[in-house]
């Protein structure tokens, strides 16, 4: 019996372009799906844009149009990439959508009416030049664990510490640059405590990743907070039904969003997409997640979910992030790729095997080189398998005029049982998203293959008449390999899947590779795939330092670059009180335990001194030695997690990976006062 299954990827906010970080998750997603129809299970993957939200709002008030305006557009873009990207989801739909409302307030009322909801009065921080209430990402101030300067109302980038905003010291708006007052303000929340009996055992009984599980046990058994699941007008989302200027936090639509796009593509379908939603349902239900997710997936949705009556996720395959050259993407550095530059210069599917290539079950960051990238593309894809098809395909229609052998040769069935057991590892692969293990086990068939053809030396054999026939054997074994191996690829090489469905006539499938191809004629072979070259990867890079459209934010963090407001005025004498130096990096390590800083030995000519600098996204260490830049001399030690820092490094930019350390022009010595 074939299974049935409903699959999700996140949400991409309507805000801006996706990038190959964007892609990671939907080709695993692809991919997984494309196994499960080629497996013969019945898959559908539910998908839409994510359209609600702080920073959705801010950006359409900064392009001066509305948020409706805004995420219409921005969908029309993500459709347009989803189809170049060959990937497959049954809809795309809206978390802006008649369907969601609907889902959104039938869940809501089901968890009030169930007692789930409380509400609570909270203090919070108001700007009353802009007359709004501050999201946590539209504050910066003091870190109130580590007093580092100038970090975010949620956590601090520093100490990697969480709080609340109101215990920010020195709170600033991000909107208007104005000290944001406390003022007193009702909200709903989820009473998620309920939940913890649930999901200590939901979480625990195999449904996630053991590395995801671990880490969400140590919350469990701290004790589950209640979510705020309401924000204050102004802003873009649903309002609450029976709180008027009340609006349903961005968290709370975004994942009915799935129920709503399964709903939506019903309409089409006349299918009963309600049954996939009951406590009893039989239909597999997994969503693809980044790490950064995790407790949106795994905490707040199966209790909203069981809350509210429906049933919960079989599965949730969480994936780390994509960095490139062991960094975070950077638009400065051109490796913050938009899937637009991408298809102006490389076909998505040498991307899609490079990802498929690397890709595990785990929950592990994985790195992309672009030197790496172009050997395996050009080794695999061109060198290993479609070379197998060019290598037998010009003989048969030349000489045999596009028949294939009349019969399989005998002595060659052993080696074809070979590729056809191949089969049950390689879905198992699959099936588990060991992608990775899957193309190895592939690649070894297509150098099996090769050598084949290889010692066989038909082009030598067809300068001899009587060889004929043996020549048409061996290119009928070769292309059979070739059919086995593409049907294995299908799943990521879709492209290629199709184009070899025309070149050999046929439809692709595991159930016809149980017979050879024989007795059959073929078309002309076309060439699939060319090898990638460096100059396409080198105007991928330029195009994107060049056009630095903004990318789609998963929160307002790279949104604050456009707001960073001035501080207020100050006198020449408070600007002296600060003493700039020219210091020299003569050491930088990691930090062990600190995601984010860079241990900083500095030369100031007349001392040595250790800073913990937050450059780690922006900077490998091993860089940074040798360079000459600008520190604040007299800032007070701070005593951090880590050791004593002593003094603080310049730097411009955004935070995260778009930061950029200040360098005196040359002839600057270690010591030399900046003034
Ligand atoms: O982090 C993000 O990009 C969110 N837009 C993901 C939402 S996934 C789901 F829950 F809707
Ligand atoms: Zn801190």
């Amino acid at each position: 019996m074939s299974r049935q299954i409903l699959v999700t990827s996140a949400l991409p906010y309507a805000n801006g372009a996706l990038h190959i970080g964007h892609m990671l998750e939907y080709i695993q997603t692809d991919i997984w799906v494309r196994y499960q129809r080629l497996a013969g299970n019945q898959c559908q993957w539910v998908w839409a844009d994510d359209g609600h939200g702080t920073p959705i709002m801010l950006k359409a008030e900064a392009e001066g149009i509305t948020p409706l305006e805004l995420i219409t557009r921005c969908k029309a873009e993500h459709e347009r990439d989803i189809e170049g990207f060959m990937l497959s989801p049954d809809n795309f739909h809206t978390t802006h959508s008649d369907e969601n409302r609907e889902l959104a307030e039938l869940i809501y009322t089901k968890l009030r009416d169930a007692g789930h909801i409380v509400k609570r009065t909270i203090k919070q921080l108001y700007d009353a030049e802009k007359q709004m209430y501050l999201p946590d990402r539209f504050v910066k101030g003091i870190c109130p664990n580590c007093s580092a300067a100038d970090q975010y109302g949620d956590n601090c980038e520093v100490c990697s510490a969480t709080y609340d905003a109101t215990e920010l010291k020195e709170p600033i708006s991000q909107v208007s640059g104005a000290t944001p007052e406390l003022r007193d303000s009702e909200q709903h929340f989820f009473a998620l405590s309920q939940f913890g009996d649930m999901l200590k055992e939901w979480t625990t009984s195999g449904t996630l990743q053991s590395e995801v599980a671990n880490k969400l046990s140590e919350w469990l058994e701290s004790g589950l907070q209640d979510w705020d699941i309401s924000r204050n007008a102004p802003y873009w989302g649903f309002e609450i039904p029976d709180a008027p200027g009340k609006y349903f936090y961005v968290w709370l639509d975004a994942p009915i969003g799935y129920m709503a796009s399964h709903k939506n593509l019903a309409a089409r379908t006349n299918e009963d997409w309600e049954a996939s939603w009951t406590p009893d349902s039989k239909v597999e239900l997994y969503h693809f997640i980044g790490k950064d997710i995790t407790n949106f997936h795994c905490l707040f949705w199966p209790a909203m979910l069981q809350g509210a009556g429906f049933r919960k996720p079989t599965g949730v395959f969480c994936h780390g992030f994509l960095t490139v050259d062991n960094l975070k993407m950077s638009k400065s550095r051109g490796t913050s790729v938009t899937i637009e530059t991408w298809l102006k210069h490389l076909k998505p599917e040498y991307l899609r095997y490079y990802y498929a290539s690397k890709l595990t079950s785990g929950v592990v960051d994985l790195n992309m080189n672009f030197e790496d990238f172009t050997t395996r593309c050009n080794a695999d894809i061109v060198g290993k398998v479609v070379n197998i098809a060019s290598r037998c395909a010009g003989f048969i229609t030349k000489k045999f005029d596009g028949q294939l052998s009349e019969n399989y040769p005998a002595n060659a069935i052993n080696d074809y049982q070979l590729f056809l057991s191949a089969q049950t590892s390689i879905g198992e692969y699959y099936e588990k998203r060991e992608f990775g293990k899957a193309m190895r086990e592939i690649m070894v068939l297509a150098e099996h293959a090769n050598t084949y053809i290889n010692d066989a030396e038909p082009w030598v054999k067809i300068k001899n008449p009587e060889n004929a026939s043996e020549v048409q054997d061996i290119c009928t074994i070769g292309l059979n390999y070739f059919r086995a191996i593409v049907t294995y690829l299908s799943p990521v090489l879709p492209g290629i899947a199709a184009q070899t469905e025309s070149f050999m006539n046929t439809k692709l499938s595991l159930e016809s590779l149980e017979h050879p191809l024989v007795g059959h004629k073929i078309n002309t072979y076309k060439p699939m795939m060319t090898r990638v070259e460096n100059s396409q990867i080198e105007k991928i890079l330029e195009d994107t330092k060049a056009s630095s459209p903004t990318p789609v934010t998963s929160n307002a963090a790279s949104s604050a670059e456009s707001y960073e407001p001035l501080k207020p005025e100050i006198e020449i004498d408070e600007f002296n009180k600060v003493d700039l130096r020219v210091a020299v990096i003569v050491d930088a390590k990691p930090v062990e335990g600190a995601d984010k800083l860079i241990e900083l030995t500095l030369d100031i000519g007349i001392e040595q001194r250790t800073v913990f600098a937050g450059l780690k996204a922006a900077y490998k260490p091993e860089d940074m030695i040798g360079r000459t830049t600008v520190m604040v001399a007299n800032l007070k030690p701070r005593k951090m997690r880590f050791g004593l820092s002593s003094g603080m490094v310049l730097a411009a930019g955004p935070g995260g990976s778009e930061l950029f350390t200040l360098t005196p022009d040359t002839g600057a010595t270690a010591g030399m006062r900046v003034k």
